[in-house]
């Protein structure tokens, strides 16, 4: 295949990305993670399953970087995962340095790759990506919109029983609890989700979406959430491969949007080829305006204590 996707980190969401992007027989894949035999094992094994649902995809793993040259897409999502009561932002430092060092060697190898970031917490991760880069902001998005909108999209679902295809759900800010789930803007079928569902309900659904990846956590004991998550890294790499021009949340470097400059931050963000192709401004009543500047004041002073 003419295409590489490299998955730096292969771990729970990491190998679990590799399983969604193999079925989807987007782009060769290579595997890399610092535990010794790990990922070459799993890229074996996946290999391995790739005659038995027929898709010719290469899936190499290794301890060391030299696989990933020349790749179209770098996912990064080396790091320590949240443990129960820890918050996204105690992982900041030790996450940081994790994801300078995988930009670095990754970027040498593939001076053209676009990033996805998956490492938390993710809003600075991305920061901390793009400024070791040097990377324009086109090529650098964050992994947190579509899976905070798809967890709303589905508690919407589990809720009114109507299909997740017509369920549509917009969650903007920062991927922590002061995430922004617009409900005027979501929809059934086209029905603002704020005329569907009566305020209890709805206050219900977003109160367990801002929480969505503790929940997980809590339940997991070990671990946080994997399968969604690398749906969504998926989801956009296809979108970008395949130039399809999606118009998915996630995050992106601001510079004046919603009037916001100088964070990643979650957004409606068109991607195609060249990765971030346009970001979406929806219009914000006073409250909504509001409490994204709040969400994006947490994510500001996350990544100012990095000093970068
Ligand atoms: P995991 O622990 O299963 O996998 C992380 C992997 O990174 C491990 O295999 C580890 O050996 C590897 N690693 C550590 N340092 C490395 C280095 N220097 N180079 C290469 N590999 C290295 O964790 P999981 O569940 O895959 O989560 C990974 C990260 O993604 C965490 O920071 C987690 O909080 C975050 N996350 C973010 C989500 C989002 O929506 N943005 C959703 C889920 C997880
Ligand atoms: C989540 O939202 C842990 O950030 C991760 O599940």
């Amino acid at each position: 295949m003419s295409k590489k996707i490299s998955i730096v980190g292969a771990g729970m969401t990491g190998s679990t990305a590799a399983h969604w992007l193999a079925e989807r027989e987007l782009a060769d894949l290579v595997l890399v993670d610092i535990v010794e035999g790990m990922p070459q094992g799993k890229a074996l094994d996946m290999l391995e399953a790739m005659p038995i649902v027929g898709k010719d995809v290469s899936i190499v793993g290794s301890n060391d970087y030299g696989p990933t040259e020349g790749s179209d897409i770098v996912v990064i999502t080396a790091g320590l995962p949240r443990k129960p009561g820890m918050s996204r932002d105690d992982l900041l430092t030790t996450n940081a340095d994790i994801v300078k060092k995988a930009t670095e060697a990754t970027l040498k190898l593939s001076p053209d790759a676009i990033y996805i970031i998956l490492t938390n917490p993710l809003d600075s991760m991305c920061y901390v990506a793009m400024k070791t880069g040097g990377l324009p902001r086109e090529r650098v998005i964050g992994q947190a919109g579509i899976l905070d909108s798809a967890r709303m999209r589905a508690f919407v679902a589990m809720e009114t029983g109507v299909s997740v295809e017509n369920i549509n759900c917009y969650v903007l800010g920062g991927h922590g609890d002061s995430m922004v789930p617009l409900t005027r803007h979501s929809n059934i079928a086209g029905i603002p989700l704020d005329e569907f569902l009566p305020k209890d309900k709805l206050d219900a659904i977003v109160e367990r979406t801002r929480t969505g990846g503790g929940e997980i956590v809590g339940l997991l004991k070990q671990g946080s959430a994997f399968y969604a998550p690398s749906a969504a890294i998926a989801q956009m790499a296809e979108s970008i491969l395949k130039d399809k021009n999606l118009v998915v949340p996630a995050s992106v470097y601001l510079q004046g949007e919603y009037g916001l400059k100088d964070i990643f931050f979650g957004v409606p963000t068109q991607l195609g080829r060249k990765g971030l192709v346009n970001v979406y401004e929806y219009t914000l009543n006073a409250a909504e305006q509001a409490a994204l500047e709040a969400s994006a004041a947490e994510v500001a002073k996350t990544t100012a204590e990095l000093k970068i």
